[in-house]
């Protein structure tokens, strides 16, 4: 970790504790947070977990469909020291079981302030793709397309707006109306972008997800700032996690290392410190590249 303040105990939160130009920063105290990850068991999504609760979050609720998730959190708990990763086997576009996550942590840990929508898949494929043997010309399915958009931006826009609603709820309880800067920041919501964001071929599904949510990021920056919350997207570029992995090692080899200024894939935990630095500094606003110097190409 390598950090000179203890967590909890910067105490300078609101930034009005600032005892001398480059010795404090107004950065987010994690101890005082609960936060969900959705996407956790896997890649960007469990690295960001690890990072969370290695740097002192309350809790951290891990959420995915894959059925060895108990067995991860169990392990992870024990190498932290603490129960900090409580388990949620779902699909993350399930409503009730969204609902469920929320309420679940709240009553054992507090409301969740700090959401990572990272669970994503993809369906690539050409848009129109003429059959080499008859000639005939096929559009992507529709089917691929509606579970794309439910997967990788319904459910990450939704996990990011019940964690406002937490915040929010538990606010007004308290009697308090417009956030103001006095108040520490009260919450974060990060969304995982990509660099297909910009187009890219053989993704019109996922590319159109990626470039919605930073509409999505940009109104709930702006809306969610009167409860406290603020929201943030990165684009990682290609990252070693099993979704790149399936693309298969020659391809990697051949289209996308040669592409990067780094000429390797990102680390998932390169992505997951640079999720930590958004969450923390309350003065980036917007959109985050950590693309490694790759950009789809026209
Ligand atoms: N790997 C990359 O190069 C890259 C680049 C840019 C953006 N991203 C984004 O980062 C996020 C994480 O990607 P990754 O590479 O770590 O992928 P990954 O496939 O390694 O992990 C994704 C995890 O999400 C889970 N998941 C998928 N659908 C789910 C659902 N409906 N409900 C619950 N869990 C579900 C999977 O079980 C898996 O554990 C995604 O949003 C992805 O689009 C990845």
């Amino acid at each position: 970790m390598g950090e000179n303040i203890k967590p909890g105990s910067n105490g300078n939160g609101n930034g009005h504790h600032h005892d001398g130009e480059g010795w404090s920063e107004p950065r987010l105290d994690l101890s005082t947070h609960v936060a969900v990850v959705t996407g956790g068991f896997r890649g960007i999504g469990r690295a960001t977990s690890i990072m969370l609760a290695r740097e002192g979050a309350r809790a951290v609720g891990v959420v995915d469909m894959a059925p060895e998730l108990g067995e991860f959190c169990t392990e992870a708990n024990r190498r932290l020291g603490r129960d900090a990763f409580v388990p949620f086997n779902g699909d993350v576009t399930d409503a009730a079981f969204r609902r469920h996550v929320f309420t679940s942590m709240e009553k054992s840990h507090g409301p969740v302030s700090i959401c990572i929508p990272a669970a994503g898949i993809t369906r690539d494929r050409l848009a129109v793709r003429v059959l080499k043997e008859s000639g005939d010309v096929d559009i992507y399915p529709e089917s691929d397309w509606e579970r794309v958009i439910a997967v990788d931006l319904t459910a990450p826009v939704y996990w990011g707006l019940e964690t406002i609603a937490s915040v929010a709820r538990t606010r007004g309880k308290a009697g308090l109306k417009r956030w103001d800067p006095s108040e520490n920041v009260q919450g974060c919501v990060v969304f995982i972008g990509s660099v297909s964001s910009s187009g890219n071929r053989g993704q019109v599904s996922y590319a159109t997800a990626k470039a919605g949510l930073e509409g999505a990021q940009g109104t709930l920056a702006a809306e969610g700032v009167y409860h406290g919350v603020r929201c943030a997207i990165i684009h990682p570029g290609y990252t070693d996690t099993a979704m790149v992995r399936a693309l298969g090692d020659e391809f990697i080899r051949q289209n996308i290392i040669p592409q990067t200024q780094l000429r390797r894939l990102i680390k998932p935990e390169e992505i997951a410190n640079a999720i930590l630095f958004l969450i923390r500094n309350p003065a980036i606003s917007g959109q985050l590249w950590a693309d490694a110097g790759w950009h789809p190409v026209a």
